[in-house]
């Protein structure tokens, strides 16, 4: 019924925030799919213009309620738009979002894609529309309900929410906590993925490594990927996030047998100093850290390391501060995400004594990326003259001619090529680089699988 309610209806969607977003994207476009609805970029046509959101700093959230005021023209214009807010923030802030911003319709939390369709009636029928489901769970994320923005790679979500509680993060209390979908399940849907072609796909969870232990699983994560490893069709698999904590040495040690996991390991290791990790309340200290990526280089030669960091954290001396710097010179990730510390109301780290002048944690926070900036692009000079294996993602709109496609590191790489070879997996040798971009040469048009890898299962 809803189907023929929505049918030839167009929306909008805009994500913003982590992979998990993404995720959860992948299911929305399904969902509307489903009912009827078919997509368009233009904002001037669409039926529904939703916002998939972010919650996890200030500016975040601020930048998404002018862009929601800024459609007050377009709503008076066209009276049947609906205007939607999922994600993060609609369930940090739920139903006080109709009153922040007024034009708003439907409003639902990142455990309620399923209510979607009942929500969308509603709104249709000129009643606002909630929901806000504080725990996640996998219902109704089936391979064939998601719509994949490029046909050949998912994001896949293992785990569901998070009970880390890291002092200054507000994921936990919007998320809910950890819930892991079940083995089986999750073999199934990457299964039906990769007999439809999909070729790579990343898990997600908030902390990964923590798979399974909610269904009592010991290692469920490492077990999880030796048995995706078995999967004939499927080529690439990559994860995120890893939490430094819970990274067993036995695990990377299992880890590095597995041919099809890419050697991109994203470890966020937040701060530098011991003081400041432990009232991150992380579990982990700087020496842990260091011997982790230590382990991770021994095992797996090839691998590449980024992170995730925060400065100006309330009562960071400029001598703690020096000490992430320090870190960050004698790791050389090969790519990290910075920013500097925004207080979340509700969360621990926000009552603190000792918070910083924005002023101060600003000029940290630019002098964290000078130094990582250098690093990166001395980092990727490494690459020129390197033979490749790279999945073929689209056309260049920069360059004519050209295709983008990313490495195994998940470098984005540009070189002269058809689009044919979209979803392919070709070998390209790296003639230039700066500082996250690389470009090359194509040597090889046949489908390439692991290439110049040694660890062949
Ligand atoms: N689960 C991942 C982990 O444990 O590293 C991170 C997920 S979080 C959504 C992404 C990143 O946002 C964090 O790693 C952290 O660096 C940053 N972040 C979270 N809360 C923040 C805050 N209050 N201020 C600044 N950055 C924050
Ligand atoms: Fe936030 Fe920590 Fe959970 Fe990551 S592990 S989502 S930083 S609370
Ligand atoms: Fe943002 Fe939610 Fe991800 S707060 S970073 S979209 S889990």
């Amino acid at each position: 019924m809803a189907g023929i309610a929505f049918s030839g209806k167009r929306f909008l969607l805009t994500t913003f925030g982590c992979q998990m977003n993404q995720a959860d994207a992948q299911r929305i476009r399904g969902i509307l799919s489903e009912i009827g609805f078919v997509e368009t970029q233009k904002e001037t046509e669409a039926d529904l213009i939703l916002f998939n959101t972010c919650s996890v700093r200030e500016h975040a959230e601020q930048r998404l309620i002018s862009r929601v005021q800024a459609l007050t023209a377009l709503k008076r214009k066209r009276g049947n738009l609906l205007v939607g807010i999922a994600g993060c923030m609609a369930q940090n802030h739920q139903s006080s979002l109709f009153s922040m911003t007024p034009l708003v319709d439907l409003v639902f939390g990142p455990n309620d894609l399923e209510s979607l369709p009942e929500l969308l009636q509603n709104a249709s029928r000129g009643q606002t529309a909630g929901k806000f489901l504080q725990k996640g769970s996998f219902n109704g994320e089936e391979a064939d309900g998601i719509i994949l923005e490029r046909p050949f790679s998912a994001f896949v979500n293992i785990i569901r929410g998070c009970t880390n509680f890291c002092s200054y993060c507000i994921v936990p209390s919007v998320r809910g906590p950890e819930v892991s979908r079940p083995p089986e399940e999750i073999l199934k849907f990457v299964d039906a993925l990769a007999r439809r072609d999909v070729v790579e796909v990343t898990l997600l969870g908030q902390n990964v490594n923590a798979y399974g232990r909610d269904l009592g699983l010991e290692e469920g994560f490492v077990s999880l990927l030796e048995s995706l490893q078995k999967l004939e069709k499927l080529r690439w698999i990559r994860f995120l996030t890893s939490h430094p904590r819970d990274f067993t040495f036995p695990a990377i040690d299992r880890i590095s047998r597995l041919s099809k996991v890419c050697e991109q390991f994203h470890l966020p290791v937040q701060a530098g100093s011991d003081r400041i990790l432990g009232l991150m309340n992380r579990g982990y200290d700087r020496s842990g850290y260091l011997k982790l990526v230590a382990q991770f280089r021994s095992a797996i030669p090839l691998a590449t390391i980024s992170t995730d960091i925060i400065c100006g954290f309330p009562s960071e001396t400029e001598t703690e501060f020096e000490e992430t710097l320090q870190l960050v010179r004698e790791v050389r990730f090969e790519s990290a995400y910075m920013y500097y510390f925004s207080p979340r109301p509700g969360t621990r780290a926000a009552g603190l004594l000792g918070q910083l002048p924005e002023e101060t944690r600003k000029h940290r926070l630019a002098r964290l990326i000078e130094t990582q900036n250098q690093i990166a692009w001395e980092e990727s000079q490494k690459l020129v003259g390197k033979t490749l294996e790279v999945l073929v993602e689209r056309t260049s709109d920069r360059t004519p001619g050209h295709l983008l496609g990313k490495t195994r590191a998940g470098r984005t790489v540009d070189f002269a090529g058809q689009n044919t070879f979209s979803g392919s997996i070709q070998k390209v040798r790296i003639d230039r680089a700066r500082s996250w971009t690389l470009s090359g040469t194509l040597l090889d048009t046949l489908p390439v699988y692991h290439l110049n890898n040694p660890r062949e299962a």
